[in-house]
C-alpha cells in the first residue's frame, strides 16, 4: 500500500515538474542516498520472508519507472530550453541595419599623401626622421652654429641640456639623408613630418605643426631646377592656372635662399582675404643647398650641388581646403572633423 501511494505521489510530482532544477530536486528526493525509494528499499528487512520477493520487485518497478520518466522529462526540458535559446538569439534579417560611419584620413594626411604621390612620380623617395633630434642635425650641420641668432627665430623645445631637442624643422632630415648617401648622388627625397616650436596656439600657429622637407642633390643643380620642380607640384595641387613666384630670402643652410609664393587661386591675383589683398600667398622656404651643408654631410660642393625646400603642410591644406583655423587639424571632436570627411559610407545593405 505504501508503495502504491509513493508511486502515485511520484508520478504526480513528475507530471508537474517544469524545469531542470526542479527535476533534479525530485531525483534527489526519490533516488538520493536518503531518497524515498532508497529508503523503501531498506525497509525490506521488516517485510515477512514470503513477501520479500514481491516487495523487492515492486520497489524495483517504481525505481525503473522513476528513472525512465526522469530521462524522458529531462530530454524534453533540455530540448525546450535549447529551442527557447535559439529563438531568443535569432537574427531578424528584415530589421533595418544600423548606420555605420566609416573613418576617413585626416585632411592634413590627405594633403601630405597627395604631395608624396607627385614627388614619387618624379623619382623622389619618401623618408622619415626622428622627432626627438640632436642639436647637431637640427642646427649645427645646417650651418647654424651655437650662439647664432638664426636659432632665436625657432623657439626650440630643448629636452636635455643643449644637445637634445624636439626638432624645430624637418631640415635635419636633409643632413641625415646625405650622411646615409655617403657622398653618392643623385639624392632625391621628401620628408613629411611633425615639427615643434614654443609657439602659443592660435588660428595660424601651433606648437606642433607639419613640414614637408625636400632635398635634391646631383650635378649642375641650380635655382631654375628648384623653380621648375616647385611649379609642377603647385600646379598639381592647386590647379594649372596657378603661378609661382620666388622672393629673395635668407636661410643659413641655403644660398641663395628664397620664399615661394603662389598666385592666389581664389581671387586670381585681384586681391582677397586669403591672400591678404596682395594676390600672392607664401607656401614654402627654399634655396640652393649651402656648400657648407654639403661639405659637412660628405658631399664635395665642387662636384655636387642641390636644392632644398620646406613646405608648411597646414598652410597648404588650409589654402587647398579653404580652412581658416589651423586648430581644426588637431581637433578630436568628430562632429567638426567629419566635415572634412569625403569617405563617409552608409551601410544600407
Ligand atoms: N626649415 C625652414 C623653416 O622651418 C624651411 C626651409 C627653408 C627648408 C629653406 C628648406 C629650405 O629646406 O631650403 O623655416
Amino acid at each position: 500500500m505504501k508503495i502504491d501511494e509513493l508511486k502515485k505521489k511520484m508520478l504526480e510530482e513528475l507530471e508537474h515538474v517544469d524545469d531542470l532544477k526542479k527535476l533534479n530536486d525530485l531525483r534527489v528526493k526519490y533516488l538520493g542516498k536518503k531518497g524515498l525509494i532508497t529508503e523503501l528499499n531498506s525497509e525490506i528487512k521488516n517485510v515477512p520472508n514470503e513477501e520479500k520477493k514481491v516487495f523487492g520487485q515492486r520497489v524495483n518497478e517504481v525505481r525503473t519507472l522513476f528513472q525512465s520518466s526522469y530521462d524522458e522529462i529531462k530530454n524534453r526540458l533540455e530540448e525546450e530550453a535549447l529551442n527557447k535559446k535559439l529563438a531568443s538569439e535569432a537574427i531578424d534579417i528584415s530589421l533595418p541595419s544600423t548606420k555605420v560611419t566609416m573613418g576617413a584620413p585626416n585632411i592634413l594626411e590627405k594633403l601630405i599623401e597627395e604631395v608624396e604621390e607627385v614627388f614619387m612620380s618624379m623619382g623622389y623617395d619618401v623618408v622619415d626622421g626622428p622627432e626627438i633630434e640632436e642639436d647637431k642635425y637640427n642646427f649645427e650641420m645646417l650651418n647654424i652654429p651655437k650662439g647664432h641668432p638664426a636659432r632665436d627665430a625657432q623657439d626650440t623645445f630643448y629636452l636635455e641640456g643643449e644637445e637634445i631637442l624636439l626638432r624645430s624643422q624637418t631640415s635635419p632630415v636633409q643632413v641625415r639623408t646625405m650622411l646615409k648617401g655617403k657622398g653618392e648622388a643623385p639624392v632625391r627625397v621628401i620628408c613629411p613630418g611633425k615639427t615643434y616650436r614654443r609657439d602659443d596656439d592660435d588660428a595660424t600657429h601651433s606648437h606642433q605643426f607639419m613640414q614637408i622637407e625636400g632635398l635634391l642633390v646631383d650635378k649642375d643643380i641650380s635655382l631654375s631646377d628648384l623653380k621648375g620642380t616647385i611649379d609642377v607640384i603647385v600646379k598639381k595641387l592647386f590647379g594649372e592656372e596657378v603661378e609661382t613666384r620666388f622672393r629673395p630670402s635668407y636661410y643659413q643652410f641655403t644660398e641663395p635662399s628664397v620664399e615661394v609664393d603662389i598666385s592666389c587661386f581664389n581671387c586670381k591675383g585681384k586681391g582677397c582675404n586669403i591672400c591678404k589683398h596682395t594676390g600672392w600667398i607664401t607656401i614654402a622656404g627654399a634655396g640652393v643647398v649651402h656648400p657648407n651643408v654639403l661639405r659637412m654631410s660628405g658631399y664635395d660642393p665642387e662636384v655636387w650641388s642641390g636644392f632644398a625646400f620646406g613646405f608648411g603642410a597646414e598652410r597648404m591644406a588650409m589654402l587647398k581646403y579653404d580652412i581658416n583655423d589651423l586648430r581644426v587639424f588637431y581637433n578630436t571632436d568628430l562632429r567638426e572633423v567629419s566635415n572634412f570627411d569625403r569617405g563617409e559610407l552608409e551601410n544600407n545593405d
